[in-house]
């Protein structure tokens, strides 16, 4: 059995992104720390206009640019991408957009993005951490 201490700690880092117009999602920014094998929760709420909004989670690994993990909305159960399909979902509510995490691996150290329907743009250069404890 492993002790938790023997763990290792993964930083997922995140950053605020904005949405033009009415449309706005708020994250919250900095790193969070999670154990690998553990659960994380990212939070993300938003404002919107559009009765029907589209909420998408995106994953950017250090010099790519973001991919798709999933996507929810009000009225289905919205979609995952085949490559995040089994520890990745998310609970919609009129403002928030959780994003959460299963047995988590360092392999899913990385920038998360929640964003509106509008598509990611990138300018950004991910730091990637990894720490050992
Ligand atoms: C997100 O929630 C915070 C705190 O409740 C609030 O101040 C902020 O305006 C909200 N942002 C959006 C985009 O809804
Ligand atoms: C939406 O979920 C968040 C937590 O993910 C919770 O704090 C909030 O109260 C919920 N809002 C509604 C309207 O259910």
């Amino acid at each position: 059995m492993e002790h938790w201490l023997k763990k290792t700690l993964l930083i997922l880092a995140l950053y605020f992104f904005d949405c033009r117009g009415e449309d706005a999602v708020n994250q919250q920014s900095g790193a969070v720390t999670a154990f690998e094998g553990g659960l994380v929760t990212l939070s993300c709420n938003f404002t919107t206009s559009s009765a029907s909004p589209d909420l998408f989670w995106y994953i950017q690994f250090t010099r790519d640019s973001p991919q798709y993990v999933l996507r929810r909305d009000r009225y289905s159960e919205g979609a995952n991408s085949d490559e995040f399909k089994k520890r990745f979902d998310s609970r919609l509510n009129s403002t928030f957009v959780p994003l959460t995490i299963q047995r988590l691996q360092l392999s899913d150290s990385a920038v998360y993005y929640c964003a509106l329907r509008p598509t990611v743009t990138t300018g950004y250069t991910a730091p990637l951490k990894k720490m050992i404890v």
